[in-house]
């Protein structure tokens, strides 16, 4: 129930705030697990985890010891002072991924832009000053900043923000026949997602992710694999592109790494990093030892093989419950994903559906145009899985939307 001072609240919201979303009814006061509460005192059951983030949940002890310990520590000094912190984090990450490098930043975009300037750089000195031009995908999602938009076909329909970078070229995802007559010796990198998230949860075919390793092999272009959204155990596994066998050349993580700790980061290979140089690029936060030892504290946790085991685990159990309820209920069209990070089409309207569990009590996202997108935090149990279809098939039974 919508109290009078979450009104005044939300009013104040629409007025103060730049508009950039549609505003839910609810005003969130605390979290605790995989539950968020509203000031109404009203439980939900995060099924969006901050789309995607939350991979420990809420208020974990892993997260709280390791922010209250490092604030006590050092939080922040300059980026060219050494930190056990960031050397812990750096060489966890690079041996997680059997990559070489990695630079720490604060959030996705970020890492986008760090890893297209890579790719860049490396095209230029080893290629040559016409190999700029990059090959992404429609329906792909990398990011709100200038470089990131301009990978992102659907940001880019904004003629306002004009103009993106020039030379980006849009294949059709999981169809390797759009990508071969866009190459040229201009091309320096593909960029891709390995599910495509914000695009409705899409997961690329083995086919296809292996193809495009193999196009970038034949000829020397950079593969950016972005793991905003399926990196630090969202599928299963520590990273979403071991789901196929692949390695990329660059890499982007942000989301989960800092399980809600607002941080992001790129690997690359020592071939294509090793042309970044002082002055090439850099970051005032990105990296301070406090995002650092939260990286660490959490994405360890994630690197467990039993808790990995236990996001597969619990991954599959969703997805049995979710035909379930499609071969009972007629109400489901498709199910995508892979782990927890799940994509559901239903025939009812994304924009009635997302309410409409607010209402019985669960959070959860939309992706594309009408998926309803499910990412709940990667401590998700069978128990909770249970608790949340019973509130899914409670709104689809019910069927008045
Ligand atoms: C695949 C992917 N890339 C990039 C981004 C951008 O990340 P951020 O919002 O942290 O800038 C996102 C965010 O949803 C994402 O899902």
């Amino acid at each position: 129930m919508t109290t009078d001072s979450d009104k005044i609240l939300i009013d104040r919201a629409r007025h103060n705030y730049m508009n950039v979303y549609t505003l839910q009814n609810v005003v969130l006061d605390r979290g605790e697990g995989v539950y968020l509460y509203g000031t109404d005192g009203k439980k939900y059951l995060d099924c969006a985890a901050g789309i995607a983030v939350l991979a420990l949940g809420h208020g974990h002890r892993v997260f709280k010891h390791a922010v209250q310990t490092q604030m006590d520590k050092l939080a922040m000094c300059t980026g060219s002072f050494v930190t056990s912190e960031k050397v812990a984090v750096s060489d966890f990450l690079t041996q997680s991924a059997h990559m070489d490098r990695a630079f720490l930043c604060n959030s996705g975009a970020e890492a986008v832009e760090g890893a297209l300037k890579t790719a860049r750089l490396w095209a230029h000195h080893e290629k040559g000053a016409q190999c700029k031009e990059f090959i992404t995908f429609k329906n792909a999602f990398h990011g709100r900043t200038y470089g990131a938009v301009s990978v992102t076909e659907k940001a880019r329909t904004y003629p306002e923000f004009g103009p993106y970078i020039p030379g980006v070229h849009f294949a059709e995802y999981n169809n390797l026949d759009s990508v071969r007559p866009l190459l040229s010796d201009n091309v320096c990198a593909i960029i891709v997602e390995t599910i495509q998230g914000e695009g409705g949860v899409l997961p690329g075919t083995p086919d296809f992710i292996v193809g495009l390793r193999q196009i970038c092999d034949e000829h020397n272009i950079c593969l950016i694999v972005d793991e905003i959204q399926t990196g630090i155990g969202r599928t299963g596994k520590m990273f979403c592109h071991q789901n196929y066998g692949i390695k990329p050349d660059i890499m982007t993580l942000a989301k989960g790494m800092g399980g809600g700790f607002p941080v992001g980061a790129f690997l690359a290979m020592e071939k294509f990093g090793k042309y970044i140089k002082p002055g090439t690029h850099g970051t005032t936060y990105g990296g301070n030892p406090l995002a650092c030892a939260v990286t660490l504290a959490v994405s360890s946790e994630v690197a467990k093989p039993e808790f990995l085991a236990q996001v597969k685990e619990t991954g599959a159990c969703f997805m049995d419950g979710l035909k379930k309820l499609k071969s009972d209920t007629n109400s489901i069209e498709d199910i995508r994903g892979k782990g927890l990070m799940i994509g559901v089409d239903t025939v009812y309207d994304i924009k009635k559906l997302l309410p409409a569990l607010l209402d019985t009590g669960l959070i959860a996202t939309q992706a594309g145009d009408r998926s309803l997108r499910l990412t709940p935090p990667l401590i998700f149990t069978p128990d909770h899985v249970n608790e949340a279809l019973d509130k899914i098939g409670h709104v689809i039974r019910k069927g008045d939307l």
